[in-house]
């Protein structure tokens, strides 16, 4: 059977994600493998509902497990109806977030633990995993401010800068254990970074 591979991009608000993906996308092209692009939560219609649903101010407080359960059914949407079949084509699969985000904001962020986390992971990815991640690495402080300088928050934007600062160390202890997961320095000029990009993506794939 043929497959294809799987590059996920990372990072907390405003540590650039569009233009890596930009990056990553031409590098892709260069090599000349045909591309399925996805966001996440999002990427199917439904998928994306889900994602107005999470990304909006809501009337009543949104309970943690409530928005984790979002953030996985949309995931297990993308993940049947677009990223597995685009793998078993032979395609490769470049994603704006995927279940690390999960890791790190409401495993990190909203601190539910590893315990609630696992069964429900298992439950939707099974035995897929991303062949590489590109976690772009920022301060909150700087990233926040990004975030705000480009417009309105949404709803998780409008979080306390403690949340952010435990998504953080969630996304860069997991990277600390995992091989499969590349830190960027995304506090680095534009140029350096791509750079960064272009050359974890020779190591990995060469
Ligand atoms: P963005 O993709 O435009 O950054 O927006 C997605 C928002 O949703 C962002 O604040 C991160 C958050 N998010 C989670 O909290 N958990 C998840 O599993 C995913 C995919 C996103």
């Amino acid at each position: 059977m043929k497959q294809g591979r799987f590059v996920v991009i990372e990072g907390l608000e405003g540590a650039g994600k569009t233009t890596a993906i930009q990056t990553v996308q031409q590098w892709l092209q260069e090599q000349g493998h045909p591309l399925v692009q996805t966001r996440e939560p999002g990427g199917t219609p439904l998928a994306e509902q889900i994602r107005t649903l999470v990304k909006s101010v809501q009337q009543e407080r949104v309970s943690p497990v409530t928005e984790l359960l979002l953030m996985y059914a949309a995931r297990a949407q993308l993940l049947d109806n677009v990223i597995r079949p685009a793998l078993e084509r032979g395609d490769w699969v470049l994603a704006d977030r995927h279940d690390l985000s999960s890791r790190a904001y409401q495993g990190g962020g909203r601190q539910i633990p590893d315990e609630v986390l696992d069964p429900i992971r298992q439950l939707v990815l099974a035995d897929l995993r991303p062949d590489l991640t590109l976690y772009l690495d920022i301060d909150p402080v700087i990233g926040l401010e990004r975030a705000r300088a480009r417009g309105e928050l949404d709803r998780i934007e409008q979080e306390q800068l403690g949340f952010f600062q435990r998504a953080r160390a969630k996304y860069l202890a997991i990277a600390s254990s995992e091989p499969n997961i590349v830190v960027i320095d995304a506090a680095k000029p534009l140029a350096d970074v791509q750079q960064q990009l272009r050359q974890a993506l020779e190591q990995h794939f060469a």
